[in-house]
């Protein structure tokens, strides 16, 4: 039977699933795919925790060097986090001729580059299935089973923390915070969980998805970020009346008009096949040219489902020598030739919190139109019962392009009319 050895850096929330899935399911290894894989190593400061899962004490490696070094390892998995020290350890594996697999979305988004070139140079596999999408098979689904397609769009919840919290907010109308500290109990959220509520973990993942589905770099700086920090439990409230549910949703589209990649809380209809993806699930919604739409859909996040896709990567590298790396064309930086769309195509929600006088909505209404925006639909409270005070009006636009309602905001937050753009959100179809 062919032995494989491996090494986990890091014994943290994915790292002890990782080694439970990978000592639990050991012997159907054995018996479904003739290895059998061995926890050789681990890489840990806090030697309790190791100790606390089972690992042996003389398993418990001091530094890097000594995992490199040790010839019972053939394949180190890497989910400490971070960039530094995880990438020069990534590049101390790979140099020592060490497969890595790895659940590391910023380093992989901002150094596969990097890595790729070292894993090849030193013909050892490099995968990052856990990277994306917590325990759904998205990577291997756009590497493999859809290269029957040119991917024309993709559309996903990618992050499960925030929603999460959005899922809360929505049914228990929770407060954000309260439900940002449960999503760090639960272990979804990164260390610093602002990296999930404003939006840097999903356009991590959206730039490393949509860089594969569109055969060409897409660097993170290249997306629009904005995260759910300003989102009120109001907003979500008055969506639900136009039929609407919140999401943070990571948007790709490649068309003629170039490439649109986007990050941002979005209204969708409830009855979206997005819009019931709730808490920690998350879900991707691809366009292909052959296959029409495919939905994959599960846990984004946590200790057991992002477990799954690294021990899902250890034994496709236990039992394939002929490693494939990116179907993309894989450069530091975007080509030349990629054309990105900024300002882009939608709908709006857009909330005025307005003085309860006459003149009002005709002003807004000449904005609107001097703008080239037209209203879909809109909503007005009786009397003044928002905030300060003011009169909350609620409108939907048309869809229309992200520079005509930037420019209408700051015109009608120059107006005396009206006192001030409480939310804009996309409506996204
Ligand atoms: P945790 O913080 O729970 O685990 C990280 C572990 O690595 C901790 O035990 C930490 O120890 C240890 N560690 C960090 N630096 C070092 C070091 N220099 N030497 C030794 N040990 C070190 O993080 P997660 O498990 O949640 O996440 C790990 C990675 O997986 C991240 O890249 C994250 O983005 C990714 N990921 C996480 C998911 C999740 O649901 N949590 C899902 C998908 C991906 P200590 O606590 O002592 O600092
Ligand atoms: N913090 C991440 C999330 C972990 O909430 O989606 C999974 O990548």
């Amino acid at each position: 039977m062919k032995k494989v050895g491996v090494a986990i850096l890091g014994l943290g929330v994915v790292g002890g699933g990782t080694y439970k899935i990978l000592t639990e399911h050991r012997e159907m290894y054995r018996k479904c795919h003739q290895v059998d894989i061995t926890v050789e190593a681990v890489l840990e400061r806090d030697r309790a925790k190791a100790i606390a899962l089972g690992v042996e004490e003389d398993k418990i490696a001091a530094n890097i060097q000594e995992i490199c070094s040790n010839p019972d390892v053939e394949i180190v998995i890497e989910v400490m986090g971070g960039v530094e020290p995880a990438k020069s350890f990534v590049l101390d594996c790979l140099r020592a001729g060490k497969s890595v697999v790895t659940s590391n979305k910023e380093l992989f988004c901002k150094y596969s580059h990097e890595l790729e070139v070292a894993a090849k140079k030193n013909h050892c596999g490099l995968f990052y299935e856990a990277s994306c999408v917590g325990g759904v098979p998205v990577i291997r689904a756009l590497l493999d089973n859809l290269q029957g397609n040119k991917i024309t769009s993709m559309m996903g919840i990618i992050n499960g923390t925030t929603n999460y919290i959005l899922t809360k907010m929505a049914t228990e109308g929770a407060e954000y915070g309260d439900v940002l500290k449960e999503a760090q109990k639960l272990g979804y959220a990164e260390a610093n969980p602002s990296a999930d509520v404003e939006g840097y973990d999903a356009t991590y993942k959206l730039s490393i998805l949509s860089s594969i589905a569109f055969h060409t770099k897409i660097p993170y700086t290249r997306i629009y970020r904005e995260g759910i920090t300003d989102i009120s439990v109001t907003d979500i409230e008055y969506g639900k009346k136009f039929g609407y549910v919140l999401k943070l949703l990571a948007i790709g589209k490649n068309g003629d008009g170039g490439i649109e990649v986007r990050v941002h809380p979005s209204f969708i209809k409830a009855s979206h096949p997005l819009a019931s993806v709730n808490d920690s699930y998350n879900a991707v919604y691809l366009t292909g040219d052959s296959v029409e739409d495919v939905m994959l859909y599960g846990r984004g996040a946590g200790a057991l489902p992002t477990g799954s896709a690294i021990v899902g990567d250890v034994i496709y590298c236990a039992t394939h020598t002929n490693y494939r790396y990116s179907t993309f064309k894989n450069t530091e930086d975007a080509s030349p030739s990629t054309k990105f769309v900024d300002n882009f195509e939608s709908a709006y929600y857009i909330r005025l919190n307005a003085t309860d006088r006459t003149g009002v909505l005709a002003k807004v209404s000449s904005i609107f139109a001097k703008c080239k925006i037209s209203v879909a639909r809109m909503l007005q409270e009786r009397g003044p019962v928002g905030e300060d005070g003011a009169t909350p009006v609620v409108f939907i636009t048309h869809v229309t392009r992200e520079n005509n309602v930037k420019k209408a905001v700051e015109l009608i937050n120059e107006s005396e009319e009206v006192a001030k753009v409480a939310a804009v959100i996309r409506v996204v179809s």
